[in-house]
């Protein structure tokens, strides 16, 4: 068990975590679908209304030139490093994970794809790296194809180099998987790629929260994450694109800031990053991202990862203790989430009776369709962990989720 980490320290930051929840300590198991946030990130985007609001990019006064200075000089550096990026004009603000897959789908797909050309992804996506893909696919003529996954929820790599053809322009592929866990071999994924020329685009949302990610290390041409789900604002999320390919690529959207010259015959764009960033952005959820990665700095992520790994590995021993669960996604190489089905129990009842219990866990398709009919289950249980979860939350929620399945099945004993 790691020594050096305080959970109980940490908690105190996220005043969510002293909430009730039906009258019970409330219980946050639903990390992956959003993080609590620490009163760090509340305060920094309160202030920022209170007392500094004011646009960015566009006037000279006082207030919007340190908004803007703020914007762009601290926290899109500071993402800068976070994500080990080679320039500054590499970072973009989007709205979410969802919108930088979409950006990526359209721009380089405009840039790249001709009819029978090849977009890679695999059988674990979330649906915001499936869907911008297929509508891109249909609009230029090319083809989707899917790397599979084998039983334990492992990308097939020998399937992926049979798939990874002189046609195939561009590798799409989750970092961690939302369902599974799996953390996928980037590094290797993209030496093989770029290979055949093509490019490689990362969802991190679910790594990003866990992982020191380094773009430059492996290799990525795009890598996009959500502040949401690493204790920051929603409304809010970054794309990471390699500079030389963010100069080629045409403008996503069109509004103010993105522009250069604007006649009515004639428009030229911003250099990148405001190329992509057309309209007002989103000012104070800038801001509270740059709080979340001063937050999470200051704890360590080698810490956390520490912490949540120990977690993990005690959360899945519990779990299998129960009879007729099945974990789906038992990887070598995985990050903290648990998806499961227990025999003869609708995963909605069991996450009803949980909630009556205070405990938060997510259940249903888990915007991933594909990886779950993989595993022949129309609908499953999630719990997803944070560095702010206890050993402790764990074995009540062992507790809570053995007394649902007596009062739903008194005849069978847990
Ligand atoms: C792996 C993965 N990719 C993308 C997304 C989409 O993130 P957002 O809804 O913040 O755009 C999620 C959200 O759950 C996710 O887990």
């Amino acid at each position: 068990m790691n020594q050096e980490f305080n959970v109980w320290k940490v908690r105190q930051d996220f005043p969510m975590l002293r909430q009730l929840m039906h009258g019970r300590p409330f219980i946050y198991l639903d990390s992956a679908a959003t993080t609590q946030k620490p009163q760090i990130v509340i305060n920094a985007m309160s202030d920022f209304y209170a007392k500094h609001y004011a646009t960015v990019n566009r006037s000279v006064y006082d207030f919007a030139s340190k908004a803007s200075s703020h914007y762009n000089n601290i926290v899109r550096q500071k993402v800068k490093g976070f994500l080990n990026a080679a320039f500054v004009e590499e970072i973009i603000f989007t709205k979410s994970t969802t919108e930088a897959m979409n950006l990526v789908a359209h721009c380089l797909g405009k840039l790249y794809l001709q009819p029978g050309d090849e977009v890679l992804i695999s059988e674990m996506e979330h649906h915001s790296n499936i869907i911008p893909w297929y509508m891109c696919c249909k609009e230029r003529g090319a083809h989707l194809k899917v790397i599979p996954v084998n039983e334990s929820g492992e990308l097939i790599f020998e399937e992926f180099q049979t798939l990874l053809s002189d046609k195939t322009k561009i590798v799409s592929i989750v970092h961690m998987s939302n369902v599974l866990g799996t953390i996928n071999p980037i590094a290797e994924i993209v030496k093989e790629a770029h290979a055949k020329g093509a490019k490689v685009v990362v969802d991190g949302a679910q790594s990003a929260p866990h992982m020191l990610i380094d773009v430059q290390k492996l290799g990525v041409d795009f890598y996009a994450f959500s502040a949401h789900k690493m204790y920051g604002p929603t409304g809010l999320g970054v794309l990471y694109g390699k500079r030389s390919l963010l100069e080629i690529m045409p403008p996503y959207q069109g509004g103010g800031d993105m522009v250069d010259e604007v006649a009515f015959d004639r428009i030229t764009y911003q250099e990148p990053p405001l190329k992509f960033e057309a309209g007002t952005p989103m000012i104070a959820e800038v801001m509270g991202l740059g709080a979340a990665l001063n937050y999470m700095e200051a704890i360590d992520q080698r810490l956390i990862a520490a912490w949540e790994k120990d977690l993990l590995e005690y959360a899945t021993q519990r779990l299998i203790e129960i009879k007729g669960l099945k974990i789906i996604g038992t990887a070598k190489q995985k990050g903290p989430i648990l998806s499961f089905s227990i025999d003869g129990f609708h995963p909605l009842d069991l996450a009803t009776l949980l909630d009556l219990r205070g405990i938060a866990i997510r259940t249903g398709r888990l915007c991933a369709q594909p990886i779950l009919k993989r595993y022949h289950v129309s609908s499953l249980l999630r719990i997803s962990l944070a560095f702010y979860n206890t050993f402790e939350e764990i074995d009540i929620f062992i507790h809570a989720l053995k007394e649902a399945l007596l009062l739903l099945k008194p005849e069978i004993s847990y």
